[in-house]
């Protein structure tokens, strides 16, 4: 049957694709530690008892009709007020609007900002920017990052191919690297951008920038989340920002996110997510609505989240520092945000007990599955070069009294490595 352009080029996601291996994996009785998916255990990390009763209040009084294009306005004022209160974000009801989960708003963004043969500026590894990319039939600009800069990119990086660019897609606290941008680092971003738009001509199509902060709340230590608009409030008018309750509430199935952005551009792309339908239940909405409106409870939550995400994520830093000195060719990058860890496995050419030779990143990362029973996905998965010795860890799934049996199966699995 032959399908459209779209339906015989898209793909999905092998994160997903992997973590579903693993699963069935787990179904059939294998002990595995599955550290590939950015979703939660539930058990771990349930979402706030608030949230959770003030949604089930919802649908026993009946808030199940549908709930408007936009969002029901006493969840647009909490997420004004949420913003404000813990982000310094400073974004009216009206400029905001709900859908479910975030990935409406990126799909919307691209199909909004994005025509066929138009340059989509993102680094790698990133996050679905290439199957959003090619579904709106953008030309893929890639900016492979490394560790010298925090795998973010830079101003320097993205230079060079400003020109007849629509989009720019950032995301900050990143997924898959758990890492931030500096104040300076974005400020140099900021000025490119505007300097950009200001030498377009009247009528030209701007150069707009997609902002995802899915993962702002969750930053450790002395990590901050900086935000485009309060370095330079001319970014206002060229970005769109994605944000929701999937990751800093753990309410990846809950499936309410906002989008916030130019009033031109949240119009249109409210259109779109409106033929789409995909909107958030509303029952979700009026429980979330208020929810959000208790800072005390939402204050509470945050730090607690933050405590057990940080908690592994060093717990596991820590771990891989040890197999460095105990001579195994690993490393990760300290804990910054998000539920990331970045690890590497610096193993291909080594042989393994059974004498085959892990010749590719992909094989090692199998030999991690098969033998030291814990799953990781490779930076290649997320648009980075097949030779990338890096690796996404994703602690969502795992209890911090958990990690040191899975660093043990680590070292007793590359121990055997020659
Ligand atoms: C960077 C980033 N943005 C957006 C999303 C989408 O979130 P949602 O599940 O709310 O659609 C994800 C999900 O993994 C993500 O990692």
């Amino acid at each position: 049957m032959k399908l459209s352009q779209l339906a015989e080029t898209i793909q999905t996601s092998p994160i997903i694709t992997l973590a579903a291996e693993i699963n069935a994996l787990k179904a059939r009785g294998e002990k595995l530690f599955n550290l590939t998916i950015g979703d939660f255990d539930p058990k771990i990390f349930p979402i706030p008892d608030g949230m959770r009763d003030a949604i089930l209040t919802a649908y026993r009084n009946g808030e199940t009709n549908y709930p408007g294009a936009v969002g029901l306005p006493h969840l647009r004022t909490a997420v004004s007020g949420f913003l404000k209160h813990f982000g310094g974000i400073d974004y009216a009801p009206d400029d905001i609007f709900i859908g479910s989960g975030g990935r409406p708003f990126i799909c919307s963004a691209y199909l909004a900002i994005v025509d066929p043969g138009d340059k989509v500026i993102f680094p790698v590894p990133s996050w679905n920017n290439d199957h959003y990319t090619r579904m709106v039939r953008g030309e893929e600009i890639l900016l492979e990052t490394t560790v010298d800069t925090n795998f973010m990119p830079t101003a320097e990086m993205i230079e060079p191919h400003l020109k007849g660019a629509s989009l720019l897609a950032l995301c900050s606290p990143q997924n898959p690297t758990g890492t931030v941008f500096s104040r300076e680092g974005l400020a140099e971003i900021c000025d490119l951008v505007i300097r950009e738009n200001r030498s377009r001509k009247a009528g030209e199509k701007p150069l707009m920038v997609l902002f995802d902060q899915i993962y702002w709340p969750l930053t450790f230590g002395e990590t901050r989340h900086h935000h485009p608009v309060n370095i330079n409030p001319e970014m206002r008018e060229y970005c769109v920002f994605i944000d929701g309750v999937s990751k800093s509430f753990s309410g990846t199935g809950v499936r309410v996110g906002w989008g916030f952005g130019p009033s031109k551009l949240i119009a249109k792309m409210r259109s779109i997510v409106a033929h789409l339908g995909a909107w958030a239940p509303r029952a979700e909405q009026v429980g979330i609505g208020h929810y959000l409106a208790d800072t005390a409870a939402v204050e509470s939550h945050l730090e607690s989240i933050r405590g057990k995400i940080s908690g592994t994520l060093e717990a596991f830093y820590r771990g891989f520092q040890q197999l460095k000195r105990d001579g195994f060719a690993v490393d990760a990058v300290h804990p910054q945000a998000a539920m990331y860890l970045t690890v590497k496995f610096d193993m291909v050419g080594k042989k393994t007990a059974s004498g085959d030779v892990l010749d590719s990143t992909e094989k090692v990362h199998r030999y991690l599955i098969n033998e030291a029973k814990v799953g990781f996905v490779p930076f290649s998965y997320f648009g980075a070069s097949e030779t990338s010795p890096w690796y996404r860890l994703s602690v969502g799934t795992c209890a911090q009294d958990e990690v040191p049996m899975v660093m043990q199966q680590l070292h007793d699995a590359l121990a055997k490595l020659g």
